[in-house]
């Protein structure tokens, strides 16, 4: 039986870090919105109340019942989730005088296991307007700062039920530097937990419940050859085997030579792979095409064409694997009101509705740091666990404009140069995402004698955590002028490269 910690969601942008961080210290946990009901499973061993853009004062503030948590699970309320359980108990919430955010020092108030070995003035991160200005009677003050009365408080241990906790800054941030230790406090001095978490406990759970699930049916899935649907079907093969029908695709957009690379570590790894090389029909359909969103449809229209046809000659197909990650899955308070969310996305837009084929998402609960330690230990080579995200349209949306055949020639060559060059220089880890981009310009350029007029690449290198911004990478001058010598004297067609110094946003990462 696994052990399992509860968050319930109340809106906070930060819960999924709180999720993270339990993680973080192998204990397994789920994010569920408040509302949800849940049953108090044996598992069950504690619970995390989130932060909140509400007030608890606000009419139809998101409530749950903390009494009834805490007569069977020990309970920590953090930012919303502590005001809320002070507010329950009879305590006092009301607006700050001023709005605290960002840095403060925590003033400990009295020794108590949630905060052992943390320093008496560690730096904590707030983010909230309202403040508890008076504890419920029976609630013992932990910890206070300089701007507010309670930072951190508990239960008395003479007052009935299990340990309740609550916390006015956010353990989960980077920026409360001891946050880390305070959460492992909670859950293994006060919940308990056992720390069993980990990536080869996950594996053999996997395993057995996907030869439960799956039994003797066949399985399908697309492969990307990136680190998602490489760990999902390393895990399903080593349920399945053979009966593991995987299919990749060469849409004549990959990376140089990524295609037979891919190929020959899905080889390596064991699994029933198919390469199928679709690139005619891909050139054919995409001429003409220049408009980004147009050559989208037509990369994810003929792709689901091509699987469809390649799993008609498999007889007897009963699911459909996918490398589905918990991100995609979460499902979320919308800060608008308590209604619920689901962020739907899939790598192969459309392929689960076109083939009404029931789904195996064996990474359906894992962060994307969680599939690559889960893919480490599967012993899937570094060089694809660390590989930079690569988009579903490949170089299609890397280069402006129409797509020709030569023109992709021209930006695998410069691409490879660049993603070789990274490599060679200890950069590629450093970057979140690299790549070249072939822009529709010819300019004037001079080779020997000769006068030339050729195409101008530009080279982007971000750094980021999830994407969802960032910024270009300050790669160093050398490298950029060594990097920008070897494509122009190499790559014939190619007269001008220039580094993009552009941040997401007002930028995107990808040009198209
Ligand atoms: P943008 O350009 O939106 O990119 O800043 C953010 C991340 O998403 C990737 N991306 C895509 N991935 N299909 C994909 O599978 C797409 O159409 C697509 N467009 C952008 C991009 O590479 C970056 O990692």
């Amino acid at each position: 039986m696994t052990e399992k910690i509860l968050i319930l969601d109340f809106g906070s942008q930060y819960t999924q870090l709180i999720a993270r961080a339990v993680r973080e210290a192998n204990v397994y946990c789920e994010i569920i919105p408040f509302h949800k009901s849940f049953s108090f499973e044996p598992g069950l061993k504690g619970i995390i109340l989130s932060g909140s853009p509400f007030s608890v004062n606000d009419t139809n503030a998101p409530d749950v019942d903390v009494q009834s948590f805490i007569e069977k699970v020990p309970v920590l309320g953090v930012c919303y989730g502590a005001q809320l359980t002070a507010r329950r108990f009879g305590g006092v919430v009301a607006k700050s005088n001023k709005r605290e955010y960002g840095r403060a020092i925590l003033q400990s108030k009295q020794q108590d296991v949630l905060l052992n070995g943390i320093s008496p003035d560690s730096q904590v991160w707030m983010s909230h307007s309202d403040s508890i200005k008076e504890l419920p009677a029976g609630f013992e003050l932990l910890a206070d700062t300089e701007s507010i009365p309670v930072a951190a408080f508990r239960k008395a241990a003479d007052q009935p039920g299990c340990p309740l906790y609550g916390v006015q800054f956010h353990p989960e941030v980077y920026h409360s530097t001891e946050g880390k230790k305070l959460i492992y406090n909670f859950l293994v001095d006060i919940c308990g937990c056992a720390q069993d978490w980990t990536p080869a406990h996950f594996i053999t759970d996997t395993v057995e419940a996907l030869k439960k699930q799956i039994g003797d049916r066949k399985v399908i899935m697309a492969l990307s050859g990136g680190v998602d649907s490489t760990v999902a079907a390393t895990l399903i093969s080593r349920a399945i085997g053979e009966n593991l029908y995987g299919i990749f695709v060469d849409n004549g957009v990959l990376r140089k030579n990524e295609f037979q690379q891919v190929l020959d570590t899905y080889a390596q790894l064991g699994l029933n792979v198919k390469g199928i090389d679709a690139k005619d029909r891909f050139y054919t359909e995409l001429a003409g095409k220049t408009d980004p969103e147009d050559k989208r449809k037509v990369i994810g229209r003929l792709f689901i064409d091509v699987f469809q046809e390649e799993a008609k000659h498999i007889d007897g197909i009963g699911l459909l694997g996918q490398g589905t990650i918990y991100p995609d899955v979460i499902e979320s308070v919308s800060v608008h009101g308590p209604s619920v969310t689901i962020k739907s996305h899939h790598n192969v837009g459309g392929l689960p509705e076109k083939m009404h084929l029931e789904l195996v998402e064996p990474l359906r609960n894992l962060f994307k740091d969680e599939v690559r330690k889960v893919g480490r230990e599967l012993g899937i080579p570094a060089d694809m666990i660390d590989r930079h995200p690569f988009p579903g349209p490949g170089l299609a949306i890397r280069i402006l404009g129409e797509i020709t055949e030569e023109k992709v020639q021209l930006l695998q060559e410069a691409d490879h140069l660049y993603v070789k060059g990274l490599k060679d220089n200890n950069l590629y880890a450093t970057v979140w995402q690299a790549g070249a981009i072939l822009l529709p310009v010819k300019s004037v350029g001079v080779m020997g004698d000769e006068r030339t007029y050729e195409y101008t690449v530009a080279l982007r290198a971000v750094t980021s955590v999830d994407g969802m911004t960032a910024d270009w990478a300050h790669l160093p001058y050398e490298f950029l002028a060594n990097i920008s010598n070897e494509i122009i004297n190499q790559v014939r067609g190619i007269n001008r490269v220039v580094y993009d110094i552009s941040s997401k946003p007002p930028a995107t990462i990808e040009w198209e």
